[in-house]
Protein backbone atom coordinates (compact mmCIF):
# COMPACT_ATOMS: atom_id res chain seq x y z
CA UNK A 1 0.00 0.00 0.00
CA UNK A 2 1.40 3.38 -0.97
CA UNK A 3 0.29 6.37 1.52
CA UNK A 4 0.84 9.74 0.03
CA UNK A 5 0.71 13.39 1.44
CA UNK A 6 0.72 16.46 -1.48
CA UNK A 7 -0.14 20.02 -1.47
CA UNK A 8 0.42 20.94 -5.17
CA UNK A 9 0.73 17.00 -7.20
CA UNK A 10 4.28 16.47 -6.89
CA UNK A 11 4.43 13.36 -3.89
CA UNK A 12 0.71 12.28 -5.81
CA UNK A 13 2.62 12.10 -8.47
CA UNK A 14 5.42 9.83 -7.49
CA UNK A 15 3.38 7.70 -5.62
CA UNK A 16 0.79 7.51 -8.18
CA UNK A 17 3.91 5.98 -10.33
CA UNK A 18 4.80 3.48 -7.56
CA UNK A 19 1.62 2.15 -6.78
CA UNK A 20 0.86 1.83 -10.97
CA UNK A 21 4.26 -0.10 -11.06
CA UNK A 22 4.31 -2.03 -8.10
CA UNK A 23 0.69 -2.86 -8.33
CA UNK A 24 -0.17 -1.57 -4.58
CA UNK A 25 -3.24 0.36 -3.47
CA UNK A 26 -2.79 4.07 -2.90
CA UNK A 27 -4.63 6.25 -0.68
CA UNK A 28 -3.88 9.30 1.18
CA UNK A 29 -1.96 9.40 4.30
CA UNK A 30 -4.91 11.00 6.26
CA UNK A 31 -7.76 8.17 4.96
CA UNK A 32 -5.12 5.64 6.12
CA UNK A 33 -5.09 6.97 10.07
CA UNK A 34 -8.49 5.28 9.79
CA UNK A 35 -7.65 1.78 8.65
CA UNK A 36 -5.36 -1.15 10.32
CA UNK A 37 -3.02 -1.71 8.20
CA UNK A 38 -1.48 -4.18 10.69
CA UNK A 39 -1.84 -6.97 7.44
CA UNK A 40 -0.11 -4.74 4.56
CA UNK A 41 3.07 -6.67 3.72
CA UNK A 42 4.70 -3.46 1.89
CA UNK A 43 4.27 0.00 2.87
CA UNK A 44 5.07 3.18 0.89
CA UNK A 45 5.43 6.89 2.80
CA UNK A 46 5.78 9.64 -0.21
CA UNK A 47 5.53 13.38 1.30
CA UNK A 48 7.56 16.66 0.26
CA UNK A 49 10.00 18.31 2.41
CA UNK A 50 9.20 21.75 4.40
CA UNK A 51 11.64 23.14 5.97
CA UNK A 52 14.52 20.35 5.17
CA UNK A 53 12.51 18.66 7.57
CA UNK A 54 9.55 15.78 7.75
CA UNK A 55 5.94 18.10 7.43
CA UNK A 56 5.35 18.89 11.28
CA UNK A 57 1.82 17.40 11.13
CA UNK A 58 2.89 14.57 8.92
CA UNK A 59 5.03 13.27 12.29
CA UNK A 60 1.94 12.90 14.25
CA UNK A 61 0.57 11.08 11.65
CA UNK A 62 2.59 8.62 11.34
CA UNK A 63 3.45 8.27 14.95
CA UNK A 64 0.07 7.02 14.94
CA UNK A 65 -0.43 4.76 11.92
CA UNK A 66 -1.37 1.40 13.06
CA UNK A 67 1.78 -0.39 10.68
CA UNK A 68 3.25 -4.17 11.51
CA UNK A 69 6.94 -4.37 12.28
CA UNK A 70 6.92 -7.04 9.72
CA UNK A 71 6.04 -4.99 7.39
CA UNK A 72 8.84 -3.91 4.45
CA UNK A 73 8.74 -0.10 5.12
CA UNK A 74 9.75 2.16 2.81
CA UNK A 75 9.95 6.55 1.76
CA UNK A 76 10.34 8.21 -1.00
CA UNK A 77 10.48 11.87 -0.46
CA UNK A 78 10.23 14.71 -3.05
CA UNK A 79 11.86 18.19 -2.63
CA UNK A 80 12.71 21.24 -4.40
CA UNK A 81 16.76 19.78 -4.07
CA UNK A 82 17.57 19.28 -0.40
CA UNK A 83 15.26 17.06 1.96
CA UNK A 84 17.54 17.87 4.64
CA UNK A 85 16.34 15.33 7.63
CA UNK A 86 13.65 13.71 6.20
CA UNK A 87 14.79 10.54 6.35
CA UNK A 88 16.18 10.49 9.84
CA UNK A 89 12.99 12.12 11.14
CA UNK A 90 11.32 9.69 9.79
CA UNK A 91 13.52 6.77 10.67
CA UNK A 92 13.33 7.77 14.52
CA UNK A 93 9.42 8.17 14.66
CA UNK A 94 8.98 4.91 13.08
CA UNK A 95 11.94 3.45 15.45
CA UNK A 96 9.70 4.68 18.54
CA UNK A 97 6.75 2.53 16.80
CA UNK A 98 9.19 -0.28 16.45
CA UNK A 99 9.87 -0.66 12.82
CA UNK A 100 12.66 0.01 10.99
CA UNK A 101 12.45 2.03 7.80
CA UNK A 102 14.15 -0.05 5.12
CA UNK A 103 14.02 2.26 2.05
CA UNK A 104 14.60 6.15 1.11
CA UNK A 105 15.21 7.67 -1.34
CA UNK A 106 14.52 11.18 -2.91
CA UNK A 107 12.83 12.74 -6.04
CA UNK A 108 14.00 16.26 -6.78
CA UNK A 109 10.90 18.59 -8.47
CA UNK A 110 9.85 21.92 -8.76
CA UNK A 111 9.66 23.90 -5.38
CA UNK A 112 6.24 24.22 -4.80
CA UNK A 113 7.39 26.96 -2.15
CA UNK A 114 9.20 29.30 -4.11
CA UNK A 115 6.39 31.68 -4.99
CA UNK A 116 6.65 32.79 -1.19
CA UNK A 117 9.69 34.34 -1.84
CA UNK A 118 8.98 36.19 -4.95
CA UNK A 119 10.16 32.90 -7.28
CA UNK A 120 8.10 31.06 -10.07
CA UNK A 121 8.18 27.44 -9.70
CA UNK A 122 7.12 26.67 -13.17
CA UNK A 123 10.31 28.18 -14.09
CA UNK A 124 11.78 24.60 -12.84
CA UNK A 125 10.24 22.25 -15.24
CA UNK A 126 13.40 21.46 -16.33
CA UNK A 127 13.76 19.53 -13.04
CA UNK A 128 11.59 16.66 -14.36
CA UNK A 129 14.15 15.64 -17.23
CA UNK A 130 15.94 13.73 -14.14
CA UNK A 131 12.58 11.91 -12.71
CA UNK A 132 12.31 8.98 -15.34
CA UNK A 133 15.64 7.98 -14.53
CA UNK A 134 15.66 8.19 -10.74
CA UNK A 135 11.68 6.24 -10.60
CA UNK A 136 13.09 3.31 -12.79
CA UNK A 137 16.16 3.29 -10.07
CA UNK A 138 13.58 3.75 -7.48
CA UNK A 139 11.28 0.93 -8.73
CA UNK A 140 14.16 -1.72 -9.83
CA UNK A 141 15.50 -1.53 -6.11
CA UNK A 142 11.63 -1.70 -4.44
CA UNK A 143 11.11 -4.64 -6.58
CA UNK A 144 14.01 -6.09 -4.86
CA UNK A 145 12.84 -5.47 -1.72
CA UNK A 146 16.55 -3.38 -1.19
CA UNK A 147 17.42 -2.34 2.63
CA UNK A 148 19.09 0.82 1.34
CA UNK A 149 18.63 4.23 2.66
CA UNK A 150 19.64 6.87 0.10
CA UNK A 151 19.70 10.12 1.90
CA UNK A 152 21.00 13.94 2.66
CA UNK A 153 20.73 15.51 5.20
CA UNK A 154 21.47 19.31 6.19
CA UNK A 155 22.56 18.89 9.90
CA UNK A 156 22.45 21.99 12.14
CA UNK A 157 20.53 23.80 9.82
CA UNK A 158 17.55 21.06 9.42
CA UNK A 159 17.70 20.93 13.00
CA UNK A 160 17.68 24.58 13.84
CA UNK A 161 14.54 25.00 11.35
CA UNK A 162 12.98 21.66 13.30
CA UNK A 163 12.84 23.17 16.47
CA UNK A 164 8.79 24.00 17.82
CA UNK A 165 9.62 27.62 18.32
CA UNK A 166 11.04 28.57 14.54
CA UNK A 167 8.57 25.62 12.93
CA UNK A 168 5.88 27.16 14.65
CA UNK A 169 7.22 31.11 13.63
CA UNK A 170 7.91 29.74 9.61
CA UNK A 171 3.88 29.03 9.53
CA UNK A 172 2.90 32.25 10.73
CA UNK A 173 5.49 33.48 8.28
CA UNK A 174 4.46 32.04 5.15
CA UNK A 175 1.13 30.83 6.78
CA UNK A 176 -1.67 31.29 3.60
CA UNK A 177 -3.94 34.24 4.58
CA UNK A 178 -7.52 34.88 2.39
CA UNK A 179 -8.36 37.97 1.19
CA UNK A 180 -12.07 38.34 1.59
CA UNK A 181 -12.42 40.93 -1.30
CA UNK A 182 -11.24 38.52 -3.63
CA UNK A 183 -12.48 34.73 -2.38
CA UNK A 184 -15.64 34.00 -4.35
CA UNK A 185 -16.53 31.12 -2.06
CA UNK A 186 -15.35 28.33 -4.91
CA UNK A 187 -14.91 25.70 -2.30
CA UNK A 188 -11.48 24.41 -4.08
CA UNK A 189 -9.14 25.25 -1.25
CA UNK A 190 -11.67 23.41 0.80
CA UNK A 191 -11.18 20.51 -1.48
CA UNK A 192 -7.92 20.35 -1.59
CA UNK A 193 -6.38 21.42 1.76
CA UNK A 194 -4.62 17.70 3.18
CA UNK A 195 -5.40 19.05 7.16
CA UNK A 196 -9.32 19.53 6.53
CA UNK A 197 -8.54 22.89 7.82
CA UNK A 198 -10.59 25.35 5.67
CA UNK A 199 -14.02 25.69 5.94
CA UNK A 200 -16.43 28.63 4.61
CA UNK A 201 -17.65 30.94 6.45
CA UNK A 202 -20.23 33.61 6.47
CA UNK A 203 -18.78 37.20 6.55
CA UNK A 204 -19.46 39.24 9.86
CA UNK A 205 -19.65 42.33 7.35
CA UNK A 206 -21.73 41.22 4.24
CA UNK A 207 -25.59 39.34 5.01
CA UNK A 208 -26.49 38.07 1.50
CA UNK A 209 -25.67 34.41 0.30
CA UNK A 210 -22.68 35.47 -1.83
CA UNK A 211 -20.45 36.66 1.30
CA UNK A 212 -19.18 33.19 2.14
CA UNK A 213 -15.52 33.52 2.15
CA UNK A 214 -12.72 30.76 3.07
CA UNK A 215 -11.73 30.46 7.13
CA UNK A 216 -8.63 28.89 8.05
CA UNK A 217 -8.72 26.76 11.58
CA UNK A 218 -5.15 26.02 13.52
CA UNK A 219 -4.20 22.70 11.78
CA UNK A 220 -2.40 24.48 8.66
CA UNK A 221 0.59 22.77 7.77
CA UNK A 222 1.55 25.36 5.04
CA UNK A 223 1.42 22.97 2.15
CA UNK A 224 0.39 25.68 -0.39
CA UNK A 225 -2.59 23.13 -1.99
CA UNK A 226 -4.90 26.37 -1.29
CA UNK A 227 -2.46 29.00 -2.49
CA UNK A 228 -1.76 27.09 -5.96
CA UNK A 229 -5.31 26.17 -6.13
CA UNK A 230 -6.96 29.17 -5.86
CA UNK A 231 -9.07 30.44 -9.05
CA UNK A 232 -9.14 33.86 -8.13
CA UNK A 233 -5.41 34.09 -6.21
CA UNK A 234 -7.34 35.26 -2.98
CA UNK A 235 -4.77 33.50 -0.68
CA UNK A 236 -1.87 35.70 0.05
CA UNK A 237 1.52 33.35 1.48
CA UNK A 238 4.24 35.69 3.42
CA UNK A 239 1.96 38.40 3.19
CA UNK A 240 1.90 38.68 -0.78
CA UNK A 241 -0.97 38.46 -3.23
CA UNK A 242 0.23 35.42 -5.66
CA UNK A 243 0.07 35.94 -9.13
CA UNK A 244 -1.49 33.52 -11.53
CA UNK A 245 1.13 32.77 -13.42
CA UNK A 246 3.16 31.51 -10.47
CA UNK A 247 0.48 28.93 -9.40
CA UNK A 248 1.85 25.74 -10.03
CA UNK A 249 0.46 22.13 -9.72
CA UNK A 250 2.40 19.15 -11.10
CA UNK A 251 1.87 18.56 -15.09
CA UNK A 252 0.60 15.04 -14.39
CA UNK A 253 -1.93 15.78 -12.14
CA UNK A 254 -5.73 17.56 -12.38
CA UNK A 255 -7.17 19.37 -9.81
CA UNK A 256 -9.57 16.75 -9.36
CA UNK A 257 -7.20 14.64 -8.28
CA UNK A 258 -6.20 16.60 -5.38
CA UNK A 259 -9.86 17.30 -3.83
CA UNK A 260 -9.96 15.24 -1.18
CA UNK A 261 -13.61 15.83 -0.05
C1 LIG B 1 6.60 25.14 3.44
C2 LIG B 1 7.46 24.46 2.43
C3 LIG B 1 8.80 24.23 2.72
C4 LIG B 1 9.62 23.58 1.79
N1 LIG B 1 10.90 23.31 2.14
C5 LIG B 1 11.71 22.65 1.27
C6 LIG B 1 13.05 22.30 1.64
O1 LIG B 1 13.49 22.52 2.75
N2 LIG B 1 13.83 21.69 0.73
C7 LIG B 1 13.37 21.38 -0.53
O2 LIG B 1 14.15 20.86 -1.32
N3 LIG B 1 12.10 21.67 -0.90
C8 LIG B 1 11.26 22.28 -0.02
N4 LIG B 1 9.96 22.55 -0.36
C9 LIG B 1 9.47 22.13 -1.69
C10 LIG B 1 8.63 20.87 -1.65
O3 LIG B 1 9.22 19.88 -0.83
C11 LIG B 1 8.43 20.28 -3.05
O4 LIG B 1 7.99 21.24 -3.96
C12 LIG B 1 7.47 19.10 -2.98
O5 LIG B 1 7.66 18.30 -4.12
C13 LIG B 1 6.00 19.51 -2.92
O6 LIG B 1 5.24 18.33 -2.93
P1 LIG B 1 3.68 18.31 -3.25
O7 LIG B 1 3.49 18.90 -4.62
O8 LIG B 1 3.34 16.87 -3.20
O9 LIG B 1 3.00 19.11 -2.21
C14 LIG B 1 9.11 23.18 0.54
C15 LIG B 1 7.75 23.42 0.24
C16 LIG B 1 6.94 24.04 1.19
C17 LIG B 1 5.48 24.26 0.85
Amino acid sequence: MILYFSGTGNSLSVARQLAERLNEQLIPLTEALQQDLTNEKRIGLVFPTYDFNLPPAMREMISRLRISPQSYVFTVVTCGSAAGNCIWTLRRILRKKGIELAYSHKVSVPDNSALAFGRNPNNQLGKFDRVPARMEQIISELQAESHTLHYSWFGLLSWLLGRPLIERGMIHYLGPKVIPDKCIGCNNCVRVCPMNNITLQQRSDLTDKDGQVAHFGDRCTVCFACVHACPQQAISTNGQTVRKERQYRNPQIKLKDLLLR
